[in-house]
């Protein structure tokens, strides 16, 4: 288990995002995926409004999707934390834009609430800051959702230091969670990763595996690839697991604060990504895949 504020959540997330953007699943492969990952024991589901198809989708077709598959669970649900995120959008041609405007941050995180059926989400991050307005504005929009009880913990996502900083300074301890890409390939928030082992914020990694996430990369193209993966690719052979359960295993063994949040789009890839939280990677193999 690990921590998000105060909600023990299974070391493992699931990342949602794949259930209901351009090339997603049909619905009933998309909820069994969703059953299968809450049955290996994943209890941090993140998505956000904006995972939606760019044409013939609508925002917050990924929370629909989310609410329908726990509505329609037949194990624990109550267990179960769900992470959205605000302030992101979609254009018809597949590109992301961003929206940092306070008062349609807070528009969106209600009608976030009212898609995922809750009174209060249990965190909602700050999709990406945004350019075109000061920071502090944004993280002033997730302060008053939080004293209006709307969203119970706040995270931010693709943030620096400093941006982490002021978040902390405006939101305070309400602020439990940072969410940037990492992975063993693409490691460029090492900093933020520290900063948020400094202060106990969990940090959940997106895309956390990186190029490996083609399970048809053999160990010699992926070491062409990038010569880091081949170590991946041998200490999974070595434990007959697949190298994408190793490289979790690794985010996992990084940090206590690290909390990943692989994507998946199949039931297989959620089970077989939810048991990295039982894969303790010894000292010999640690070393052998870097730091
Ligand atoms: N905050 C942000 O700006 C941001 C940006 C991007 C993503 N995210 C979040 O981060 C999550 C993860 O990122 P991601 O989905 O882009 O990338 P990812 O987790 O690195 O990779 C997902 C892909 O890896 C495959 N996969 C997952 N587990 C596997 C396993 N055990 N064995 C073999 N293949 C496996 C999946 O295949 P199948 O599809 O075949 O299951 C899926 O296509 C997203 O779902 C989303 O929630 C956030």
């Amino acid at each position: 288990m690990r921590y998000v504020g105060d909600v023990a959540v299974g070391a493992v997330g699931l990342g949602a995002m794949p259930l209901s953007i351009e090339g997603h699943p049909d619905e009933a492969r998309a909820v069994a995926t969703v059953h299968a990952a809450l049955d290996a024991g994943v209890t941090l589901i993140d998505t956000a409004d904006s995972y939606h198809a760019p044409t013939g989708g609508a925002p917050g077709d990924g929370e629909l999707l989310v609410a329908r598959a726990l509505a329609a669970y037949g194990g624990a649900r109550d267990r179960v934390l769900v992470a959205t995120k605000g302030g992101r959008g979609r254009t018809p041609d597949g590109g992301w834009t961003v929206d940092g405007d306070p008062a349609r941050l807070r528009r969106a995180a209600q009608a976030s609430a009212r898609r995922l059926g809750v009174e209060a989400i249990g965190l909602y991050q700050l999709h990406k800051p945004d350019p075109a307005v000061p920071y502090a504005e944004s993280l002033g929009a997730l302060r008053d959702l939080l004293d209006a009880g709307t969203v119970r913990m706040a995270g931010v996502s693709n943030v620096d230091v400093a941006q982490i900083r002021l978040a902390r300074e405006i939101l305070g301890d309400r602020l439990v969670s940072v969410q940037n890409r990492w992975s063993p390939a693409v490691r460029d928030s090492e900093p933020e990763l520290r900063l948020c082992a400094e202060l106990g914020l969990a940090f959940l990694p997106w895309s956390p595996l990186g190029g490996i996430s083609r399970s048809s990369l053999d160990g010699a193209s992926a070491q062409a690839a990038d010569p880091r993966f081949g170590a991946f690719h041998r200490v999974a052979r070595e434990r007959g697991v697949s190298p994408q359960r190793v490289a979790l295993a690794w985010a996992l063994a990084r940090s206590p604060v690290v909390v990943p949040i692989p994507g998946a789009s199949r039931p297989e890839t959620a089970r077989d990504s939810a048991a990295a939280a039982e894969l303790a990677l010894d000292g010999r193999e640690l070393e052998l895949l870097g730091p």
